[in-house]
């Protein structure tokens, strides 16, 4: 079976990434990770894509006369990679028409909630101030709005006595496995084309 080609939006520390990355270079995922697009030069989700050889688009909004104009160059860019499904993972931005139409149901992304709970930046902390006794990660298709879109995955993690620190590395953990179910079970049932 012909691998996929995956592109990988990502702003920031970039773990998922890596879990991503590591498992196409394994076979655990029949794909390759074909290019990091990131919208901050200093991520350091930059200097991984260096060290799997990832081809790397790196853009900053502030260039642009608007996110119509920057999505417009990333859609040629993807489609020079010949891309097939966008993974989101710690991007920090809303997409755009221009990119949902093109890419319709093959934008995916990751949220360290039990959603529709806790969107938003920092999500961890929130579930464990308010209390909550389970939380956990969500994968899910984007749509316009912040953390949207139909649920494909979640896996519950219970917050026990767990400090907010442990309860961050244990989350962080989850997702970069239910990332990788989450991949395989879109490219295994053949929902991109
Ligand atoms: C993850 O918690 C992800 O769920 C959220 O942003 C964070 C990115 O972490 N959307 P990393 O950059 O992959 O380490």
């Amino acid at each position: 079976m012909i691998k996929k080609h995956i592109a990988i939006f990502a702003s920031g520390n970039g773990s998922n990434f890596e879990a991503i990355a590591r498992a196409c270079a394994k076979n655990r995922v029949n794909a390759v990770v074909a290019l990091l697009v990131c919208d901050n030069p200093n991520a350091f989700v930059i200097q991984r894509a260096k060290k799997f050889d990832i081809p790397v688009f790196e853009f900053q909004p502030k260039n642009y006369a608007s996110k119509a104009d920057y999505e417009t160059e990333i859609v040629q860019i993807l489609k020079k990679h010949n891309v097939d499904l966008i993974c989101l993972a710690g991007y920090m931005r809303l997409v755009s028409d221009v990119l949902l139409n093109e890419y319709e149901g093959k934008i995916i992304n990751i949220h360290p909630s039990l959603l529709p709970a806790f969107k938003g930046l920092n999500a961890i902390q929130q579930a464990f101030e308010y209390g909550v006794k389970l939380t956990g990660v969500t994968t899910h298709f984007v749509d316009k709005t912040m953390d949207g879109g139909t649920i494909i995955g979640q896996v519950a993690v219970p917050i026990g006595n767990c400090t907010l620190e442990e309860l961050e590395t244990h989350i962080h953990a989850v997702e970069h496995e239910l990332y990788i179910n989450t991949i395989n079970k879109i490219i295994n049932y053949e929902n991109i084309t």
